[in-house]
């Protein structure tokens, strides 16, 4: 049975982003784990950079291979209808092993894409070479979402699967829109990916938060699941786990993963006081999301189409 706890946490939270109040009991609204487990404990030990994850380029790709062409149509949908001018080089913030920055090009774009992990970089590197793309089509530089500026402008810029949500401080957070203004022109768009929280915390449990690939002589088992939500800081915990057997040779992951608690209106505050405008929001079918509605994880995870005017 649903608590009005649950159903009316969102009104206990505070607008401020920089007006936290003291940490709200989530007993009841936590899914999966006990909540003696204290997410103090965990602000402290997790530390993103340190995700053996992302040290396993070929894995994560393996994991998370997805037809992106769906989204590249949508991107230029959005460079149409929202971008000054034509779109001619667009730049991908936490590119991972460059699935976009390979493709790109073919619809006549020059990439530029960068990321944290070295891994990343090293394999997105070897990724376009082998492509046979040159490094005026498509390039990645290592590089932090917090403050990497580019010496060239660019006319777009995009941030996907909620890789954002690894800028867990507000500080950083504002850093990094107003280095995105500076990367972008006047009139240029930037469309990022992630999910809002939701409204009844219930609805952030999915049914079966596990998967399995088997390729190439490659099976991996993996376990994405949010355990823990701390309002206070605006944190999302996920247990994340993943066994590989890569032709016999086994690795075994279990990590931590500690990502951005997203609420619209404090989403909308940091664009908007860095220099953004939010100029559409559509859902994972491309459709269109009304401004004036509740914005929330119910929704789905959201493209957020914001404008550097
Ligand atoms: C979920 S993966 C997404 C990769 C890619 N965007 C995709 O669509 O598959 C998150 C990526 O964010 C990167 N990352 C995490 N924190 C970062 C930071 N502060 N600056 C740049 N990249 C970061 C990780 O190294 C990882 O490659």
């Amino acid at each position: 049975m649903k608590t009005n706890m649950q159903n009316n946490i969102l009104s206990e939270i505070p607008a401020s982003n920089n007006d936290v109040s003291d940490h709200i009991s989530l007993d009841q609204a936590i899914l999966m784990r006990d909540v003696s487990d204290s997410s103090e404990a965990l602000l402290n030990t997790v530390e993103n950079e340190k995700n053996k994850f992302y040290n396993l380029p070929r894995y994560y790709d393996l994991a998370f291979e997805r037809n992106i062409e769906r989204d590249i149509v949508f991107f230029q949908k959005c460079f149409q209808m929202y971008c000054d001018g034509d779109v001619k080089r667009i730049l991908e913030v936490a590119c991972g092993t460059g699935m976009f920055l390979e493709y790109l090009p073919h619809y006549g774009y020059q990439t530029v894409g960068f990321d944290l992990s070295e891994a990343m970089v090293m394999y997105t590197k070897k990724r376009l070479h082998l492509a046979g793309l040159n490094k005026h089509q498509a390039k990645v530089v290592l590089g932090d979402m917090k403050d990497k500026v580019f010496k060239k402008k660019f006319d777009a810029a995009f941030v996907c699967v909620n890789s954002l949500g690894y800028l867990t401080r507000d500080a950083d957070i504002c850093d990094h829109f107003k280095t995105m203004v500076k990367n972008l022109r006047k009139g240029g768009i930037y469309i990022v990916e992630i999910s809002c929280k939701c409204e009844n915390l219930l609805n952030e449990k999915r049914v079966d938060e596990t998967w399995h690939v088997s390729k190439e002589h490659i099976d991996l088992q993996l376990k994405w699941r949010p355990f823990l939500y701390d309002l206070k800081h605006r944190l999302r915990f996920i247990d994340f786990e993943m066994q590989v057997n890569d032709d016999q040779m086994i690795i075994e992951i279990k990590e931590v993963h500690k990502l951005r608690l997203w609420l619209f209106e404090e989403f909308k505050q940091f664009t908007s006081s860095n220099g953004f405008t939010i100029v559409g929001i559509y859902n994972q079918n491309y459709e269109e999301i009304s401004l004036s509605m509740p914005i929330t994880g119910e929704l789905g995870v959201l493209f957020f189409v914001l404008k550097n005017d």
